[in-house]
């Protein structure tokens, strides 16, 4: 088993992320250990596709270990990751008189992660949870960090909160029912990381890439917790040193180069309705133009683009966006949440590894239309 401690500085807390094969049926053990001693009841918050499949794994786990369990199962999909299920949400957790030293444990993806993590940062103005994330995505990225929210009609993840789950518990075996599209939107997470943070993770991702056409899945237990685990590692720095994302931060240390891809992947998924696209899936079409916008800047040379893009095709095939009109993208990206008086800050990289924040006022609406269709276009 793989170990992972997220630091949070500001409050001289840290909590543990455990990785490996099997973990799910342990997650009472680890409930046991990481919460409140008083905790009895815990409901597990999942969706019907996920429960199906781990529910009966993690409910026996948690029995097992003293607690009451409940589960509440919410749709499945980002469309879902509203208000409307977080009102069903409280008020099943209310039904059940959850107290303030009960929990939520959340099982499934981002959308199951960050619903139920903001539902436990508000019931009762804060309850415990722990993360035990089923997708690739949610293991290396979602279920580490602290953010939880929900999307509003102003944009994605735009009411939300910062509360840190007590334990992450990944169990790697979760990955072999993953779909080559889920498998794909979690790598293409991990080769942000590299890009923006670490040449070293970086090269390390595309190794394990290239060494075979199965994403992963069929990879060995070992291998899949090492690699897993090292981009864990590398979230929870970043996380470590700038827990709440300060907004007056931009260096390279700062939570704010993880948006890389991010302001355009926002759009992408904003303009298709949230249905078009997995989120890592719009993250890499987002790469690209980030990318391509790096070198149109004069920032980024030529063979790091090139390597990125490479890095990108071996994650796998991404849904297209050429159909997709360029002012459709441009009139979505105003509301994003990573503008500064107004103005977009773009996470360009200097070169593979190394991520510079560039304000919109730099980049000219001639240059970003033109790395949008340049980039955009590369998926056909
Ligand atoms: N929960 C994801 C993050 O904090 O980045």
């Amino acid at each position: 088993m793989e170990h992972v401690r997220v630091c949070l500085s500001r409050r001289k807390e840290e909590y543990q992320i455990a990785i490996g094969p099997g973990l799910l049926g342990d997650v009472g053990e680890f409930a046991r250990c990481s919460l409140d001693s008083a905790a009895r009841h815990i409901v597990l918050v999942s969706n019907p596709v996920v429960f199906d499949k781990y529910g009966g794994t993690a409910v026996r786990g948690l029995r097992k270990s003293g607690f009451k369990v409940s589960h509440w199962l919410m749709k499945d999909g980002e469309r879902h990751k509203s208000l409307r299920s977080l009102k069903s949400a409280l008020d099943f957790l209310a039904g059940k008189k959850l107290e303030r030293h009960d929990a939520i444990v959340a099982l499934g993806g981002g959308v199951v992660g960050d619903l139920a993590g903001f539902a436990a940062a508000v019931f009762l103005r804060g309850i415990a949870y722990i993360q035990a994330p089923t997708t690739l995505l949610a293991q290396v990225d979602a279920s580490v960090g602290g953010k939880t929210a929900i999307n509003s009609t102003t944009g994605k993840n735009a009411i939300g909160a910062f509360h840190h789950p007590r334990h992450v518990v990944i169990d790697t075996r979760t990955l072999r029912t993953l779909s080559t599209r889920d498998l794909t939107s979690g790598w293409c997470e991990c080769i942000k990381h590299g890009a923006v943070g670490s040449r070293q993770l970086f090269d390390k991702t595309f190794r394990f890439l290239s060494d075979g056409s199965d994403l992963g899945k069929d990879r060995g237990d070992e291998n899949l917790a090492k690699i897993i685990s090292a981009h864990c590692s590398f979230k929870a720095r970043i996380v470590a040193s700038d827990e709440r994302e300060e907004i007056n931060r931009t260096d390279y240390h700062s939570r704010r180069i993880l948006n890389f891809g991010h302001t355009i992947a926002h759009a992408l998924e904003f303009v298709t309705g949230y249905s078009r696209f997995r989120h890592g899936e719009a993250v890499g079409h987002g790469m690209l133009v980030a990318g391509d916008l790096s070198k149109r800047l004069g920032i980024l040379d030529g063979s790091d683009l090139e390597s990125l893009r490479a890095a990108i095709h071996l994650a796998g095939r991404l849904p297209r966006a050429n159909d997709i009109r360029v002012d459709a993208i441009m009139n979505a990206l105003a509301p994003d949440k990573k503008t500064v008086g107004g103005q977009i800050q773009w996470v360009l990289l200097e070169r593979l590894g190394r991520a510079r924040i560039v304000d919109g006022h730099e980049v000219t609406q001639r240059e970003l239309r033109a790395s949008l269709r340049a980039a955009l276009q590369l998926i056909t």
